[in-house]
């Protein structure tokens, strides 16, 4: 600021202060009726639109994907970028360091960007900033509220090729709710375990697979897959088939 901006500046100061009115009552005063009618709403409305209580959470299920409220789903999505080998890569970058350095950033942006200009058309570089800012994070909610949630109906899964043991395999699939934690052409979730849409081109072998159902960690040594241990042989035998023909003959 220069001189005459000063001086301008302080004129402008003591005029509007010799016009205005104090803060208190006058501001407080109209504050609070602003909040008063805004509380007024949330409560008229939780009245008028009343939130049905829904059934009551079962904390042993597994067959639920948790998803957070539509206004995280751009964090949520963040997660699944930072995929990686280690399993806390994506939560140290995604819930952690990005976001934590978009914060700080925010905040010493003032102590970074000294320059008097206040008009946006005039700001190019602080504009394509918060655009882009703003349109990743309305596509990583995009993608959010696209990602599937829920346990995967057998019908969404469109396969061809099935024959009985592809049949059966996949109907224990859908009902041992594999798809909370696997994908097959993009129906179910996307992690802890690896999509198996081509689970064929591994060449793990029916016997590797219902060993591996069996007890996950005979064959995957640390697996955090839960164990499958009561399913009949033919069961067994169907869904191996199924997950050994997955890409090959099923796709
Ligand atoms: C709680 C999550 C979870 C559930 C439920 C689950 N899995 Fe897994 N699955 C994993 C994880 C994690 C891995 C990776 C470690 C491993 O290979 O054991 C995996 C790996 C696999 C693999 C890949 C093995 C390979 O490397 O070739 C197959 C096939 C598989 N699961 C099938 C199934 C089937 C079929 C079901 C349902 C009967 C199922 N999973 C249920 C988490 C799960």
């Amino acid at each position: 600021m220069n001189k005459a901006q000063q001086k301008e500046y302080l004129e402008d100061y003591a005029e509007a202060k010799r016009q205005g009115k104090p803060f208190f009552p006058y501001a407080i005063y109209k504050d609070h009726l602003v909040a008063l009618f805004a509380i007024g709403i949330v409560i008229a409305m939780a009245i008028v639109y009343r939130v049905e209580v829904g059934e009551p959470v079962n904390p042993a299920t597994t067959d639920f994907v948790p998803r957070p409220e539509w206004y995280f789903f751009f964090l949520f999505e963040l997660l699944k970028i930072f995929k990686g080998e280690n399993v806390l890569t994506p939560v140290i970058m995604g819930t952690f360091l990005v976001p934590n350095i978009l914060m700080v950033l925010l905040v010493v942006w003032p102590f970074i960007d000294r320059g008097p200009e206040r008009r946006i058309e005039k700001r190019p570089v602080a504009l394509a900033i918060a655009v882009v800012v703003i349109a990743l994070m309305a596509w990583l909610t995009e993608e959010g509220v696209k990602s599937p949630s829920g346990t995967v109906d057998p019908a969404a899964i469109e396969l061809e090729g099935l024959d009985e043991a592809g049949e059966a395999g996949l109907v224990l699939y859908a009902a041992n709710q594999c798809s909370a934690c696997h994908m097959i052409k993009g129906e179910g979730a996307p992690g802890p375990g690896p999509d198996l849409t081509n689970e064929s081109s591994k060449d793990r072998g029916l016997e590797w697979q219902i060993d591996h159902l069996k007890e996950p960690a005979s064959r995957t040594p640390g697996s955090s897959m839960p164990a499958f241990p009561n399913f009949t042989d033919q069961e067994y035998e169907d869904l191996g088939t199924f997950l050994e023909g997955l890409g090959d003959t099923y796709k």
